[in-house]
Formats: structure tokens, C-alpha cells, sequence
């Protein structure tokens, strides 16, 4: 197996995820909406297998963090508790001549609009108006009456449905802190400098912890979350060499953050936030209890009482699905053909095997093939896949990362075997049809590490 050496592209990633349908243009058939993407098939399966890997790792496996899911049109009190109405902005300035706006603090990243080699500025023709604050926020009605008093927002981030929530979930799930409590759920957010695929786009599903700490003990449990979350991302496959740590310095931070480190990740655009950690302190719980009245605070047993302090990990389905796709994407030639192979950890991987009889209309094989497939669905996504040469069903396999292929043969029907083929080594053994289900399972609980070079 030789690979190519080329690094690989957004350009690229895209095009896969349009030919094997993972991701296309939403309202392609009206021309399409700016930044906004609808998930196929085999997108919507990346996605799911991304959600419950997260929700396992952060609900499932642990004792002190409960799941929660708020609303996404809240009172529109909480983003001004929150300062989002006040603060959510990005300062753009608008070009008089090419008509295009821009991220005025982005303007090094951006191409003017008559002469896309210079920076918006850099031409005598560029007419820039100064910068005026833009709030990310969409803005809606709840009701019959589209006045001032019916004016609602589509949340910018999940984490606020949860701050107020806090006094529900402390007494009726029982929780003291240290806890937490995790959504995952749709966030919008007008963008103005969308793009680079789904890296950046108005509407994104995030998935957000906020953990509940004593003050004093904050500043470990943000060390710990942090590594947490790194490991995290390690554990889904990400290569290490593509992945790092950067502190945000204080000109940086949030309003309400005193620590923040960003989780990075080396996309073909560059070294970007995959997902952030903050340490918020208590500006959340305070703000919100200042602006409905109800205290969110602690008493504990000794009748102290005490503001918690938040440790915040938060990370987009989008970031980690551009992340995966391009850290697994691999072209190489084996043999004299070319295949293009997505290096999924097996349990990311949206189908996890495929059935295949080699040769269909032979009853016997497409039989036992068929009782084959019918078992293993019942516990995983699988695919049965009947048509064309074998060598072509395996690359279509490999280009959609399914980790293995059990193919029925000519010598299953002498001993009641099958092939199963290694997409990353492509190494071939036999094992007995009864035991393919029970080899599955043991297959995905295996570690595995990507076969890439670093
Ligand atoms: N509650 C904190 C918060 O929302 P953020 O840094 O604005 O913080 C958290 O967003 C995460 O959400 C980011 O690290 C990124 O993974 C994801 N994210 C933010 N904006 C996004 C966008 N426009 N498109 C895709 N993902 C986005």
C-alpha cells in the first residue's frame, strides 16, 4: 500500500461528503441558504455515533452528571441576565463600494470584494465605514402579536437552559456539587463570517456541560475537565500530533470567564477551536438569580450558603465531524487501483460492518448472507450490499469507513465460515458464521489507534 502524500483539503472533504451524501447545500433546489447544510445518510449516522460517544463519556459513565434538555426559545429575560443582549456582538464594518460587511477584527482573514488578493482597507477603491456592533442573535415572536412585548430569540448557546435550571435539577435529581449537568441540543447564531464547510455555520448542535463546583475548589476542576476533554477527543481517534492546548490570554476571555483554554485542532484552514473549557466562576448563577429573583445558590449541611462556581467544557457536532473526517481521510494505491479510505475509529464509523455475498445469485450465499445481516442489525448499523464486482463493494465500504466486511463464499457453504476483511490493513481471516455477532462486539470494544502516520 503506497499513499499519496498530498494533505488533504476542505475542498476535498466536501466533495466526499457529497458524493457518499453525508452532507449536502441545504435548499440546494432554491439556491441554497448561506452556511446552512443538511446531513444524508451516512451524516446523520456520523452524527449520532459523535452524540452518544459524548453522552456516554459525560452522562452515562459518570455519577455526578445528569442530562437535561431545555427549551431553545426561552424567556427573553435570560439573554439579558446572561449578557447576550448587550454583549453577544461582532464589530462589523461595511464596505461602501463592493457592498460586502466584514468582521472588523477579522479583516486580515478576509479578501476585499473587487480585488478578492488584497484585504478589505488595502485598495484606494475600499470605502470602509467604521465599525458598529452586530448582534448575533436571531430574532423571532411568540405568539399572535408581532410587537416589542412579543419579541423572543433562538438561542446562541445551550448552556443558558441549563444555569436556569439549576435549582430543578439540585433538588430533584439530588445532586450536591461537585455535579453536573449536560445538553446537547441546537444553538443559532448569526454568523457573519461563516464558511469553511460546517466549521463555522448559523445553525449547530452543541454539546455543553456546565459543572458545579465549590469556589475553592474551581481552579483544579478546570485543570481537570480540560484533560478530561483532551483525552476526550484522543479517544475518538484524533491523531495527537493534531491536537493542542492554547490559553486564552485575558484580552481574550469572555466577560464572564477568568480562565479559558481552547481545545485545538489542526484543520487544512489551520490551528482552530475544536472546543473551549472556561472556568465562569459565578457570573451566570449570580446574574440569573439578580434578574428573576430566585436564588441559584448552595447551603450545605452546616448552613452555609455559597454561590457554585462553573467549569464549562463546549464543543460543536460540526467541529468534531470536520475534525474526524479530515483527520480519517486517506488515499492510496493498492495494488494498481486507487481507493479512498476513511480512517474512522470503529465506534465513530457509521456503519460498522458490512454483509457481503460474493457471489448474489447464488442462493446459498445470498441466504445465509441475508440471516447473517438480519442478526447483526438488530444490534448494530450494518449494510448489506449485493450489487457489483466485490473489489467495488469494498471501496465503496472503505470510502464511508466501515471497519469491516464479512463476505460469504464459496467456502461457507462447505463449513459454515466467512471472510472478514480489515479496512485498515486490509488483512483477511476466516471465522465461523455463528461467531461473527460475538466478534463484533469484542472488535469494538478494542482500542485502536489511527494507522496514519503522525
Ligand atoms: N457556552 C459557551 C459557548 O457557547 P463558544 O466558544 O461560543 O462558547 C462553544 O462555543 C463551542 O461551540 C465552540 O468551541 C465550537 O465547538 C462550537 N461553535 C461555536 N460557534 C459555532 C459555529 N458557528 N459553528 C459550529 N460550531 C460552533
Amino acid at each position: 500500500m503506497a499513499e499519496t502524500a498530498q494533505p488533504v483539503t476542505m475542498d476535498t472533504i466536501v466533495s466526499l461528503c457529497r458524493r457518499r451524501g453525508f452532507v449536502f447545500p441545504s435548499s440546494e433546489i432554491y439556491g441554497g441558504l448561506g452556511s446552512t447544510y443538511d446531513y444524508g445518510h451516512y451524516g446523520v449516522l456520523l452524527k449520532n455515533s459523535i452524540r452518544s460517544l459524548w453522552l456516554r463519556a459525560m452522562v452515562q459513565e459518570r455519577d455526578d452528571i445528569v442530562a437535561l434538555d431545555s427549551a431553545i426559545i426561552l424567556n427573553p429575560r435570560v439573554w439579558e441576565a446572561s449578557g447576550h443582549i448587550a454583549g453577544f456582538t461582532d464589530p462589523l464594518v461595511d464596505c461602501r463600494t463592493c457592498k460586502l460587511r466584514f468582521r472588523a477584527d477579522k479583516l486580515e482573514d478576509s479578501n476585499c470584494g473587487r480585488k478578492p488578493s488584497k484585504r478589505p482597507g488595502e485598495t484606494p477603491d475600499c470605502d470602509l465605514t467604521e465599525p458598529r456592533q452586530f448582534n448575533l442573535m436571531f430574532e423571532t415572536h411568540v405568539g399572535a402579536l408581532q410587537d416589542e412585548s412579543s419579541g423572543a430569540y433562538l438561542r446562541p448557546e445551550t448552556a443558558q437552559g441549563i444555569f436556569i435550571n439549576f435549582k430543578n435539577v439540585a433538588q430533584l435529581a439530588r445532586r450536591k456539587p461537585p455535579f453536573g449537568i449536560a445538553q446537547v441540543g441546537k444553538s443559532f447564531r448569526n454568523e457573519i463570517t461563516p464558511g469553511n464547510f460546517l466549521f463555522r455555520v448559523r445553525e449547530f448542535e452543541q454539546m455543553e456541560m456546565e459543572f458545579f463546583v465549590p469556589p475553592a475548589d474551581a481552579t483544579q476542576w478546570f485543570e481537570y475537565w480540560l484533560e478530561q476533554r483532551l483525552g476526550w477527543h484522543r479517544s475518538l481517534g484524533l491523531r495527537d500530533s493534531n491536537l493542542r492546548v492554547r490559553e486564552h490570554d485575558e484580552a481574550e476571555r469572555s466577560h464572564y470567564s477568568t480562565a479559558t483554554s481552547d481545545i485545538e485542532y489542526l484543520y487544512p484552514i489551520g490551528w482552530q477551536e475544536l472546543e473551549g473549557v472556561a472556568n465562569r466562576g459565578e457570573f451566570d448563577l449570580t446574574q440569573h438569580t439578580q434578574h428573576s429573583g430566585t436564588k441559584l445558590e448552595w447551603i450545605d449541611p452546616d448552613g452555609n450558603r455559597y454561590t457554585p462556581h462553573v467549569i464549562e467544557p463546549a464543543v460543536s457536532i460540526e467541529r468534531i465531524f470536520v475534525a474526524l473526517l479530515c483527520d480519517a481521510y486517506h488515499e492510496e494505491v493498492v495494488g494498481d487501483r486507487e481507493r479512498v479510505v476513511l480512517r474512522l475509529h470503529p465506534r465513530v464509523a457509521p456503519v460498522k460492518a458490512a454483509i457481503l455475498p460474493l457471489i448474489p445469485r447464488d442462493e446459498g450465499m445470498a441466504t445465509r448472507a441475508r440471516a447473517l445481516y438480519e442478526e447483526l442489525r438488530r444490534y448494530h448499523v450494518v449494510e448489506h450490499d449485493d450489487s457489483g464486482q466485490i473489489g467495488r463493494r469494498y471501496r465503496r465500504q472503505d470510502e464511508i469507513g466501515t471497519p469491516w466486511a464479512f463476505t460469504v463464499d464459496e467456502q461457507t457453504l462447505e463449513d459454515e465460515t466467512v471472510t472478514v476483511r480489515d479496512r485498515d490493513s486490509l488483512a483477511q481471516e476466516r471465522l465461523p458464521i455463528g461467531g461473527v455477532r460475538e466478534w463484533l462486539e469484542d472488535a469494538l470494544e478494542r482500542d485502536w489507534s489511527s494507522p496514519s502516520s503522525d
